[in-house]
C-alpha cells in the first residue's frame, strides 16, 4: 500500500483533529502519502480530495470540531453513490482508508469493502460512547466536560432560587454522557434509557422526607430517555409536584465543540496511529479502540450489531450518592 485515504463522518467530536494529525504523520513515517478525503461520504462521491501533507495537519490538535469537515451522506446508500466514490478513490490510487466516526461510519466501509473490496479500518469517534470494542470514544470525555460545567453553572441557579432543574444531554440513544455527567455533577436524579424504572424511583424520591429536606435539585435526562424529552418529563412533574418551581435546559450542540481534553488527545493520537499500522499490516474491515488501557481490534460487524452498555456498578454507585 502506497497511498491512503482519511476521512471524518457523522457527528463530529472534539479529538478528531488529533486523530487526523495522527494518521497523516504516522503514514508520512512509513513512507505512506495520505489524502484528505472532505465531508465524509459526501465529499468521496463528489471527489472533494485532496493530498494532506504532514505540515497541513500542524497546529490542529487543540480544536474542536475536524478540518475535514463531515457529514452524513444519504447518497452514499446507493449503488450509483458508492460506485462513484470508488471511482474517485481509483483515480487517485488511493487503496484503503482510515475513517473515524461513529457506527454509521462504519455500515458504510463495510459495504464498500464487501461491493469493491475496498479496505478500511475505523476509529470510533463520537460523543456519545455508543460504540462496542473501546471503553472510550474519541470526543466523549470532552463532551462529559463541557455537560459538567454547565451543570456546575446551572447549580448555582437553582440553588439561589430553590428551583428544580431537568437538564438534557445528549448521547442519542445511549446514557453514558447522562451518567457520567449525572455522578461528576452530583445530580440528585439520573435519567437514562438503559434503565426502564428510573423515573419511577425518581417520583419516589422527590415525595420522601430525604427530598423534603433539600431546597434545590438538578436532573439529568439522556436524550434518548424512553419517557420522553427534558421538557416532557418537567410537565410530568409539574403536574404531580405543583409546590416545586421547576426549570428545563437543553444543552444541545455546545457539547460537541471546544478543546479536546489531555484524555481525547492521547485516545485520538493513539488510535489514528494504531489504526494506519493495522491497515498496513493488512487488517481490514475491523476497528480499533482502547480496552483497559491497550489497543484491541473489533470487527465492523460485531462493532454495529453489539451493544455497549453503561457499567451497573457505575449505576448503583449513582443511585447510592444522588439521595
Ligand atoms: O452522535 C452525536 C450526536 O451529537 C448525538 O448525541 C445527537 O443525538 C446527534 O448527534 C445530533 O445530530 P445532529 O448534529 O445531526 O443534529
Amino acid at each position: 500500500m502506497k497511498t491512503i485515504g482519511v476521512f471524518t463522518s457523522g457527528g463530529d467530536s472534539p479529538g478528531m483533529n488529533a486523530c487526523i494529525r495522527a494518521v497523516v504523520r504516522t503514514a508520512a513515517h512509513q513512507g505512506i502519502s495520505v489524502f484528505g478525503i472532505y465531508r465524509g461520504f459526501q465529499g468521496m462521491i463528489e471527489n472533494e480530495i485532496l493530498p494532506l501533507e504532514t505540515k497541513a495537519v500542524g497546529n490542529i490538535i487543540q480544536y474542536g470540531g475536524t478540518i475535514l469537515k463531515t457529514a452524513r451522506s444519504k447518497d452514499f446508500l446507493t449503488v450509483e453513490g458508492r460506485k462513484r466514490a470508488f471511482e474517485n478513490l481509483t483515480n487517485l490510487n488511493i487503496e484503503g482508508l482510515i475513517c473515524i466516526g461513529g457506527d454509521g461510519t462504519y455500515t458504510g466501509a463495510e459495504v464498500f469493502l464487501n461491493e469493491y473490496g475496498m479496505p478500511s479500518i475505523g476509529v470510533p469517534g463520537t460523543i456519545d460512547n455508543d460504540l462496542y470494542g473501546t471503553d472510550f470514544t474519541i470526543g466523549f470525555d470532552t463532551a462529559a466536560n463541557t455537560a459538567l460545567d454547565a451543570i456546575d453553572r446551572i447549580r448555582d441557579t437553582a440553588d439561589s432560587h430553590n428551583r428544580v432543574f431537568f437538564i438534557e444531554v445528549m448521547g442519542k440513544d445511549s446514557g453514558f454522557l447522562s451518567l457520567y455527567a449525572g455522578i461528576a455533577g452530583g445530580a440528585e436524579g439520573i435519567l437514562v434509557p438503559e434503565i426502564l424504572d428510573d423515573i419511577n424511583d425518581l417520583e419516589k424520591h422527590f415525595m420522601s422526607d430525604e427530598r423534603r429536606k433539600k431546597h434545590f435539585s438538578i436532573v439529568i435526562v439522556a436524550e434518548g430517555e424512553t419517557e420522553g424529552n427534558a421538557f416532557q418529563i418537567a410537565e410530568r412533574f409539574k403536574q404531580k409536584f405543583p409546590e416545586f418551581d421547576i426549570r428545563v435546559s437543553v444543552l444541545g450542540h455546545i457539547q460537541r465543540g471546544g478543546k479536546p481534553s489531555v484524555n481525547d488527545r492521547i485516545l485520538a493520537s493513539a488510535l489514528g496511529n494504531a489504526a494506519v499500522d493495522y491497515l498496513l499490516k493488512g487488517e481490514r474491515n475491523k476497528c480499533v479502540g482502547m480496552v483497559n488501557q491497550k489497543v484491541v481490534l473489533t470487527s465492523f460487524s460485531d462493532a454495529i450489531s453489539k451493544k455497549k452498555t453503561i457499567d451497573d456498578g457505575l449505576w448503583k454507585l449513582s443511585q447510592i450518592l444522588s439521595k
